[in-house]
């Protein structure tokens, strides 16, 4: 095996080795992919200030993330499916987490159930919800991420209805996938995801199929995901979840100031600047872009101190955080960029991923002359 030496290298791997339909699921964007592709060069265009003769020996990328100590300002954002991107998938990423000290949240649309990731973790993972049509089924959610000690609940908003992905509709990528002979064809050719597929029993959507009323096999899943997502959801129903969970709150998929305002009177603990890393409304900016404007909304609000604000989106480097930190995200979240590494390698693929990241952010914390994490600023962005 090659050394892998970039999130590039285990990309090109995971797309080798992961039947085509869900490695698409993995890539895609919504409509043009214009967001998608912005989310990514967004960050290219933020030079850094190299500074020089500094006391670089000593560094720490050591974060605070909602009162925890991190080993890295960066987590493993909510993935739905991440089970069939490898075997077990959302164990196998909770474990690589756990491993390094970063958050993990676990998708609704996981593979994977709650009870089951708790049982094969250690300490507490963060459950990431969908406000769907059957409330009695949200309630229910809630009170197994309650039960499965989860210490955060990630609510996201920016999936009422759903974006338009054409690799999907052309794959036949649909709750659940289509398997079509084209698709078991491409199947057929990946005998390493097939030889894990076949050993797990872990192959449905295990938060929902049995749990949700009427879903029990899979062509009434089927009809249930085509209608359970809910155009009718607004801040009273995140009052809602707030007042059920009584946790640690995060609101996900927040892109306006005036958004980001109301995550400020509902209460949240922390925001997550994100569009769903260009799944969702094509044609918007980039989450760099519009993070500066999000953290004046939120500073200026007069109960907007405590609100952590983290961001998502086209991060596949230490340098994108850092860019991320510069400016004025508490932490950051990967999707796309563990994807990679899970579908590449498992367990291990998602491990290398965290140590790129992390080898990145450390060098390039040393070259810009700073030694700790905390102390990135906006000073370090090279200003034209
Ligand atoms: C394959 C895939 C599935 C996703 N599923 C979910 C999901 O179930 N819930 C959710 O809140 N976000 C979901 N997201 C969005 C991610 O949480 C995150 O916002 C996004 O991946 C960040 O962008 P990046 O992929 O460029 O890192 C998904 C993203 C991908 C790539």
């Amino acid at each position: 095996m090659p050394l892998m030496t970039s999130v590039e290298d285990l990309r090109v791997l995971h797309q080798r080795r992961v039947p085509r339909m869900f490695y698409d699921y993995a890539e895609a964007g919504s409509w043009t992919e214009t967001t998608l592709r912005r989310n990514r060069d967004a960050f290219k265009g933020l030079q850094l200030r190299q500074r020089v003769a500094v006391d670089m020996s000593e560094r720490s990328l050591t974060s605070s993330m909602l009162g925890a100590q991190w080993s890295l300002p960066v987590g493993l954002a909510a993935t739905g499916l991440a089970g069939m991107q490898h075997a077990d998938g959302e164990i196998l990423a909770a474990q690589a987490a756990e491993q390094f000290g970063v958050p993990f949240a676990l998708s609704t649309m996981s593979i994977c159930s709650l009870e089951d990731v708790a049982a094969h973790t250690q300490k507490p993972f963060w459950f990431q919800l969908y406000i769907m049509k059957d409330r009695d089924f949200v309630a229910g959610l809630i009170e197994r991420a309650k039960a499965a000690r989860c210490s955060a609940l990630v609510l996201t908003l920016d999936l009422q209805i759903l974006g338009q992905r054409y690799k999907d509709l052309k794959n036949g990528m649909t709750a659940p996938p289509r398997f079509t002979l084209k698709n078991m064809l491409d199947m057929a050719l990946r005998p390493r995801w097939c030889a894990g597929m076949l050993r797990t029993r872990r192959r449905n959507f295990a938060n929902i199929v049995g749990h949700a009323k009427g879903v029990d096999t899979l062509d009434s899943l089927s009809q249930w995901s085509a209608q359970q997502l809910d155009p009718t959801m607004c801040w009273d129903d995140v009052a809602w979840v707030r007042d059920l969970w009584g946790g640690k709150l995060i609101l996900k998929g927040i892109m306006d100031p005036r958004d980001a305002k109301m995550a400020v009177d509902v209460g949240a603990d922390a925001l997550i600047v994100s569009n769903h890393g260009g799944r969702q409304l094509d044609g918007a900016p980039a989450t760099i872009e519009v993070l500066p404007q999000i953290v004046e909304a939120v500073r200026s609000h007069p109960d907007g101190q405590a609100l952590e604000i983290w961001l998502d989106g086209g991060i596949r480097s230490g340098q994108d955080v850092f860019r991320a930190l510069a400016l004025g995200a508490q932490g950051t979240f990967i999707g796309k960029a563990f994807l990679h590494g899970l579908g590449a390698l498992g367990a291990q693929g998602v491990t290398r991923v965290l140590e790129i990241i992390a080898q990145d952010l450390d060098l390039t914390l040393a070259f810009c002359g700073l030694t700790d994490v905390k102390d990135i600023d906006a000073s370090v962005i090279w200003q034209k």
